[in-house]
């Protein structure tokens, strides 16, 4: 599984960055997972630096221009450049932010243009009885991967982020009978707009209140391939146990 940890703003400093660090390093040694963390670019700088271990880095966002005159950006090239292998695009904290689907589609290419495999995130802010919230998402998900070639479109993960299951616990996470619901819809989707056997393929994550207590039921037989984790992937003992629940 794919387990990528948003450390948000939570880390903001070089020594609770690097304990973090090494717990992920051992964690990755023994669980098998696949193990991603997405720091504060200065500290993403820090860690990914001559990083040889089966960690990888992504970015939490990436700048949607290509650089030049524009004082506080952060470019996909970069990222690269600094050593990450991934960047989240459309988080709902960056959408809530100004980012509009139009600018993540540029985010995407901008990412994927210099070798970042990107990690989208979609989600709705409430769920309603008329199925909107399913309109809404299908939204997010077509008009970031409708500008994109077919085979860059089947190099992004797809995360699914619900709005109101983020920043909360385990007990407000997502049901998991809902869960594989979501995940069906998406690979859905996503077989309108993946050529083959692409929509099968595709990795789908889940985040949203993701804790060490619920993140077994809600993955197993839901059709996820990895969690994204936010307040619980910031403290070493509730991430190892996160990771260790998973083995
Ligand atoms: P959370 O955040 O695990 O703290 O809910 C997840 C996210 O926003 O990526």
């Amino acid at each position: 599984m794919l387990i990528a940890a948003n450390w948000k703003a939570y880390v903001e400093d070089t020594a609770r960055a690097k304990a973090l660090f090494s717990a992920a390093k051992r964690l990755a040694g023994k669980s098998g997972h696949e193990i991603v963390l997405a720091p504060p670019a200065p500290l993403l700088g820090l860690l990914a630096r001559g990083n040889r271990s089966a960690v990888a880095f992504a970015a939490q966002d990436v700048s949607h221009t290509t650089g030049g005159a524009q004082t506080g950006e952060v470019t996909a090239q970069a990222y690269a450049a600094a050593g990450a292998a991934y960047a989240i695009v459309g988080h709902s904290e960056r959408r809530a932010a100004g980012d509009t689907n139009a600018l993540v589609a540029e985010k995407l290419a901008h990412a994927l243009a210099h070798g970042l495999t990107p990690i989208l995130c979609v989600g709705e802010q409430a769920r309603d009885g008329e199925g909107r919230y399913l309109a809404f998402v299908r939204d997010e998900l077509t008009s970031a991967l409708e500008p994109l070639t077919p085979k860059e479109r089947a190099k992004v993960v797809v995360a699914y982020e619900p709005i109101w299951a983020i920043g909360k616990t385990a007990a407000e996470a997502i049901h998991p009978t809902d869960l594989t619901e979501m995940v069906l819809y998406l690979r859905k989707i996503l077989a309108g707009l993946l050529p083959g056997k692409g929509a099968s393929r595709a990795r789908v994550l889940y985040g949203g209140s993701v804790e060490p207590s619920g993140v077994r039921d809600l993955t197993a037989g839901s059709g996820v391939d990895g969690v994204l984790v936010g307040h619980a992937s910031v403290d070493a003992k509730s991430f190892t146990a996160l990771v260790l629940a998973l083995m």
